[in-house]
């Protein structure tokens, strides 16, 4: 069948003017397009599709309740997969997270989070507890609040005068900061500088911290130092700062651990999930909350100042429950784990290859961040767009893989990001780090024969 071009289609395309092949099958880690042709989904779309494509019971679990009943709105009535999906998944979630509030998308539970970090400290008494502190480079979604608190200078420029102000910290990323993410720590690695950024705004004047326990795209899956998020945490308790864990990208096992946060032994006051929380089968997302800050609420206005006709929504719960019980049964999170490990280890064959700067990440999240000179790790050219060349050479080869771009001082910066599903197997792996590498050779011919 020919492909449509953008003239023939009525699809508002995310990449306009791309010719996108067209996906009709999904079954594990593998997609087919309608020429026949099989890619290695090496990143799970956008970190979404952990539980692999194609598995029947989520199909089967929202079908059923589809049928039993799609919608009720959250205003009128609770029913029972929202009622089970809030206790599966307040059971996995560390310390007293104990109130789930279902949504969409990650956008939709970063804004909903910062809005009750907000909304708790007006009806605490502490009104002038307002401001935003986010990590640089990070990201938190695209809705202007989420968007406010993302440091994407591509995404944010067109938009700039409708954006509230957040105040940076740098991120504890160690290719890129003065420490190189060993002791003794830089203060952007030990923490200090969240600090610093509280005490120059004025503790009374800051509501939230938030971050992304082991960063997601924006920093290539940089894992900050054990001690990072424990100082943290101190830091936010001393100066009444609410500490919002942004496990959109990293959570429901993607580290292998179920959160990313876990292994730190920290427990923030605030957890956002998402992608992966239904493998894809649904856009579902949730805001977990303490009742601690919940019932200042409750004492109060009554309720989060944050209403979505589509929050806690039947079909999407049902699907979130099938997912976190598949997880569960089939020791997927152990598996991202066992298989992170394999993955690092075929990785690191690539260290040698040209562009290659650095390769990070934990469980089934690694990063390849591409320089033009691995000594110095001086950038390539933007214009050389390379992330960009690569992932096409990667997708013609058959292997998806996410790219990110900007990174490295907000307009430089190239890497890749693989993420598969946890239910890769060891082949499928090798088969990936393969035609990485031959498509990293590609890119590299290209951008050569560019310059
Ligand atoms: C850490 C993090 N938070 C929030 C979001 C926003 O999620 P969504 O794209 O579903 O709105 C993303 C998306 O990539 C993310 O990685």
């Amino acid at each position: 069948m020919a492909q449509p071009t953008a003239g023939e289609s009525h699809v508002f395309y995310r990449k306009l003017g791309r010719r996108y092949p067209r996906i009709v099958r999904g079954e594990g880690c593998q997609l087919f397009d309608d020429t026949g042709k099989r890619y290695l989904d090496g990143s799970g779309g956008a970190f979404v599709a952990n539980l692999g494509h194609g598995v029947p019971e989520i199909a089967d679990a929202l079908a059923t309740q589809a049928r039993r009943l799609a919608y009720v709105n959250g205003t009128a009535f609770t029913h029972e997969p929202v009622e089970t999906f809030a206790a599966e998944l307040a059971a996995l979630c560390p310390g007293d997270l104990d109130l789930v509030y279902p949504l969409g998308s990650g956008s939709e539970a970063v804004e909903a989070a910062l809005k009750l970090a907000r909304q708790y400290w007006v009806e605490t008494g502490r009104p002038s507890k307002r401001k935003v502190l986010s990590l640089v480079p990070g990201y938190h979604g695209n809705t202007l609040l989420a968007l406010s608190a993302s440091a994407r200078a591509h995404y944010t420029t067109c938009f700039r005068d409708w954006l509230v102000d957040v105040v940076r910290v740098p991120a504890p990323y160690a290719y890129r900061c003065a420490c190189a993410g060993r002791a003794p720590f830089c203060p952007a690695c030990s923490g200090e500088a969240v600090e610093s950024a509280i005490l120059h705004e004025g503790p009374d004047t800051v509501a939230a911290f938030i971050g992304e326990p082991v960063g997601g795209s924006s920093t290539g899956a940089s894992v900050p130092q054990p001690g990072y998020w424990r100082r943290v945490r101190e830091i936010c308790d001393r100066h009444q700062v609410l500490l919002v864990a942004d496990e959109v990208l990293t959570g429901a096992g993607r580290t292998g651990t179920w959160s990313a946060l876990e292994p730190y032994g920290v427990v923030p006051d605030l957890m956002t999930l998402g992608k992966g929380i239904a493998g894809g089968y649904v856009p579902l997302s949730a805001l977990v909350a303490p009742r601690r800050i919940v019932d200042a609420l409750a004492r109060g206005s009554g309720a989060l100042l944050h209403a979505q006709t589509f929050s806690h929504h039947p079909v999407l719960c049902a699907a979130g429950v099938a997912t976190l019980r598949y997880l569960r049964e089939h020791r997927l999170v152990e598996r991202s784990a066992r298989l992170g490990v394999v993955l690092h280890q075929r990785l690191g064959t690539l260290r040698d290859l040209p562009l290659v700067g650095d390769i990070r990440g934990r469980g089934l999240l690694a990063g390849i961040e591409f320089v033009a000179d691995a000594a110095t790790r001086e950038p390539l050219p933007r214009a050389a767009a390379f992330a960009e060349t690569f992932t096409a050479a990667a997708q013609e080869a058959g292997l998806v893989v996410w790219p990110n771009v900007g990174h490295a001082d907000g307009a430089r910066g190239d890497l890749a990001m693989l993420a598969p599903p946890f239910v890769v197997t060891e082949e499928e792996i090798d088969e990936m780090i393969a035609l990485f590498a031959r498509a990293l050779r590609t890119a590299a011919d290209r951008a050569g024969a560019a310059r």
